[in-house]
């Protein structure tokens, strides 16, 4: 089986390639930059203007898409480039399309967009599984929880999220490689689900900290979907690695 992973360098893409060295497929990958210490063939290509796709898409059967640019140009990549992107793969045996728990209910431009492509991905003729998973830990820790200003994280603690390992959701995703096509699985998610401030509490203890917690709140109704955890799904607790162990590991 041949595997291209698309956006190679990123979170989920190097957890990918981690887990793909080793295992018996033929792996090509691509991005713009090129990944360090990797040997899988890589090929430059570009999702916003188009150049490199025929070459990256040549000779594969399965394609892991997890190439995007939630913030620059982010129609042009995720809707309009993804929809030129598609064109090229008559040949494919399975799309995998990655995505995010909870987009059609959540007010935000990078998760219409995502819920956008899903849809075009759902009226192609294309063999596809579409997995969503909650926000990674890395994601969260990153966004909200890497910057605390005059020792203190200020920020809308009342905002839940259900975080999950980014390694478990790249297992779970080349685990469908072999499947064939599923449709719309259910969602992905991690094993809590906690407020931003009880996420920021539990980093302070675990690595620490001096800082504390400043929780001010946020109106509109992007807060208000994140306050009622629409990005979250309780019944689907799949992921076993915690943000506390997460935390935990990484000081290690
Ligand atoms: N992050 C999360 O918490 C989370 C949660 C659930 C699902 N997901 C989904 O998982 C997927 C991967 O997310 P991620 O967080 O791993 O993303 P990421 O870390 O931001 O990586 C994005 C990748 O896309 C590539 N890329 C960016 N612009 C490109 C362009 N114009 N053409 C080609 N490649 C381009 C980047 O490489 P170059 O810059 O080198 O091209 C990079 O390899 C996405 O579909 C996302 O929605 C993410």
């Amino acid at each position: 089986m041949r595997i291209l992973v698309t956006g190679s360098t990123g979170q989920l893409g190097s957890a990918l390639l981690k887990q793909l060295k080793g295992l018996d497929y033929k792996v090509k990958i691509t991005s713009r930059r090129k990944p360090e210490g990797v040997d899988f063939k890589w090929v430059y290509s570009d999702l916003l203007s188009g150049d490199g796709l025929e070459e990256a898409v040549k000779d594969v059967d399965v394609i892991i898409h997890a190439a995007t640019s939630p913030v620059n140009k982010s129609k042009d990549i995720e809707v309009i480039g993804f929809e030129r992107f598609l064109s090229k793969l008559h040949h494919i045996k399975l799309f995998i399309y990655p995505s995010i728990v909870g987009i059609e209910e959540i007010p935000f431009k990078y998760y219409r967009l995502k819920y956008k492509a899903e849809e075009l991905l759902k009226d192609s003729s294309l063999p596809y599984t579409i997995a969503r998973a909650t926000q990674f830990h890395s994601f969260v820790d990153n966004l909200l929880l890497s910057k605390p200003l005059f020792g203190r994280y200020i920020i809308p603690g009342r905002i839940k999220f259900q975080s999950v390992d980014v390694n478990e959701f790249a297992r779970h995703l080349i685990d469908l490689v072999n499947k064939g096509p599923q449709g719309k699985l259910d969602d992905f998610c991690g094993p809590d689900i906690m407020t931003l401030r009880e996420m920021a509490e539990l980093k302070i203890k675990i690595t620490n900290e001096t800082n504390n917690v400043l929780s001010i709140p946020f109106s509109g109704k992007l807060y208000n979907s994140l306050i009622e955890g629409k990005n979250t799904n309780p019944m689907q607790k799949k992921g076993i690695i915690s943000y506390e162990e997460y935390l935990r590991n990484k000081l290690n």
